[in-house]
């Protein structure tokens, strides 16, 4: 069964189980600061899962793009990517185990549907600990529906727990489904979670009752919600007999072109030929993003520039350059120009950056190389035959240069490299960093603290007052809020002058004091558009959207949540403006 199939297969599944189908969210989470990438299907959906109301009712059905960072260091094995798309069902507070586990296996068992062979299944299920109790009632089922006793079974919570995707938010717990691969065990302790390839996890059903809070709680949400993910890669592979998710259509154009251009067999590099896939294949969907980055030093942009940074480098290896990274980026573009037309309406944005990162590394390598090559030739520089941590941190701080690129040089001229001097390094460096990325990961609209809640509906204003003053060229480009402040970045080409940001103020201030309530109704995008409302419309048209009035003031979709009255917000002001990347600028603001 083909990636199209599957999606196919699934969505209308659970249409004819009473469930709406919403399109992909963007990969740049709205309004939410606690990750960086949308890493699930259930992200766009936390403040639904929380207990704001859904304009598509208590039961959906989506196919998401999702990247996870987290799993960066493992691509190239056979299931990790960086980017991949979950197929997911959500109850909003409507059905709880036994629906969504007969549901999963009604899908995956029926000779109409995915058709697998039950012996061929395991379970896994919560083993209990003192924040949430044994799962007892979903292994039951399972083994109601006839799964053996001996193959379900119970993992604690570092691996039968999911969420929150940041610091706090919807968790519970899950219960995972594997696929036996028909591999033998590779030892004794052989089971679903071991790498050795016989087990894939294919489905996770995650019963999102709780809410981790700020001080690392477990409190009951107010609904009990069912959150599901299955991985479109893993399932492919497994349903057509493959070992690895880069032996699929997802991937085998990708690594064929990289291997007619580059002239080598994939047998001979197939991790280097994976990870360049892999990791343009992300690149390609972050520009191409309805929300899409640019490569940069900060959050988003950082990610993606490391993405293609390490792109060139393994490029470099394969004797490939910049034009061949667009032919093979084009290449990806073109496997799923069908399903995410956003990449083809984005390409010159996505050519553009790919050609101007990667030109601009491939210099910088050669200077990293110039610089490796000074360093190394340094007598001072080498200690009893060992070039110091620090110099390897410096060349990959400052170069780029992973240490394994400086252990492979250094051992080409007989020369050890000290890496356990450079993890060092790089952990003192984190340390220092960490401290700035720990505010980000605190509060965020997961949180729904009240003040958050309050900066998300300033930021309606601001949008709006962005229009009146700059001219209705403005668009949102990104939102993130903690409680303690706002940012928003949008679209204008110039700094904002003093009187500009005066006005600004001046006016959302004036709406403030107007004491003006905040309605909130459900339309589809077209109707929505016809009053006039500002917001992402993008992949979402058909669809039923909630949008939010305040006065006569903003009208704007948006998921919520929002305070009541404009009254309630105190004192707005503007704390910088400034550049995020080009023609987008940023303002932090806060309430004072
Ligand atoms: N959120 C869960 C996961 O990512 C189920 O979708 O595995």
């Amino acid at each position: 069964m083909l990636a199209n199939e599957l999606r196919e297969k699934y969505l209308s599944f659970f249409k004819l189980k009473d469930h709406v189908i919403i399109q992909s969210a963007s990969l740049i989470p709205e309004n939410d600061p606690s990750v960086l990438f949308t890493t699930a299907g259930m992200h766009p959906l936390v403040p639904f899962l929380l207990g704001e109301k859904h304009p598509a009712g208590k039961r959906i059905t989506s196919c998401q793009k999702c990247i996870r960072t987290g799993d960066i260091a493992d691509v190239g094995d056979l299931m990790h990517g960086t980017f991949f798309e979950m197929l997911g069902n959500w109850s909003l507070g409507d059905y709880f185990k036994k629906e969504s586990i007969a549901l999963s296996y009604e899908f995956l068992t029926s000779s109409n549907w995915l058709d697998i062979d039950i012996n061929r299944i395991s379970i896994t299920v919560f083993a209990g600990d003192a924040d949430a109790p044994r799962d007892e009632t979903s292994a039951n089922l399972w083994k109601k529906l006839g799964i053996p006793e001996n193959r379900i079974y119970y993992y604690p919570k570092k691996d039968n727990w999911w969420g929150p995707p940041g610091e706090t938010g919807p968790c519970g717990p899950d219960t995972e489904i594997f696929f036996d691969a028909g591999l033998p065990e590779c030892s004794s302790e052989c089971r679903p979670g071991c790498s050795c390839g016989k087990y894939f996890e294919i489905w996770n059903n995650v019963f999102m009752e709780y809410k981790k809070t700020s001080t690392g709680k477990y409190e009951p949400l107010l609904q009990k919600n069912v959150d599901t993910g299955m991985g479109v890669e893993r399932t492919i592979a497994m349903l057509q007999g493959k070992r690895s998710i880069y032996d699929t259509e997802l991937f085998l154009p990708v690594i064929g072109k990289i291997s007619e251009l580059s002239n080598k067999s994939y047998s001979d590099y197939i991790k280097p030929m994976r990870i360049v896939a892999d990791h343009l294949k992300a690149a390609t969907f972050i520009m191409g993003d309805p929300l899409g980055v640019a490569p940069s030093n900060l959050d988003q942009g950082y990610v993606l520039r490391r993405l293609i940074r390490i792109s060139v480098r393994q490029a470099r290896n394969l004797n490939l350059c910049h034009d061949n990274l667009i032919s093979i980026s084009r290449t990806i573009a073109g496997i799923y120009g069908d399903v995410y037309p956003e990449l083809m309406n984005n390409w010159n944005f996505i050519e553009k950056n790919l050609t101007e990162e990667s030109i601009q590394f491939e210099l910088t390598l050669e200077k990293g190389l110039k610089e490796f090559e000074k360093i190394i030739s340094n007598p001072e520089s080498i200690c009893d035959g060992i070039l110091s941590g620090q110099l390897v941190f410096k060349l990959h701080d400052t170069f780029g240069f992973p240490p394994e690129l400086t252990t492979e040089l250094a051992a080409e001229k007989g020369i050890k490299t000290d890496i356990e001097g450079y993890r060092e390094a790089f952990r003192k460096h984190q340390e220092i960093s960490r401290s700035g990325s720990d505010i980000r990961f605190k509060g965020g609209l997961a949180d729904c603290e009240e003040n958050t809640i309050k900066l998300h509906t300033v930021t309606h204003l601001l949008h709006k007052a962005l229009r009146i003053v700059l001219g209705n060229h403005v668009m949102q480009k990104g939102s993130n809020i903690t409680p303690q402040r706002l940012r928003f970045d949008f679209s204008h080409p110039d700094k904002l002058t003093d009187d500009q940001i005066r006005k600004v103020e001046e006016i959302i201030n004036k709406q403030i004091e107007r004491n003006m309530d905040i309605e909130i109704s459900e339309m589809t995008v077209e109707e929505a558009k016809n009053k006039g409302a500002i917001g992402l419309f993008e992949g979402k048209y058909g669809e039923k959207v909630k949008v939010y009035k305040i006065g006569d003031f903003s009208i704007e979709i948006c998921g919520g949540p929002h305070v009541m009255n404009t009254g309630k917000l105190g004192k707005f002001k503007i704390i910088k403006e400034e550049s995020s990347s080009k023609g987008v600028r940023r303002i932090k603001a806060i309430l004072e």
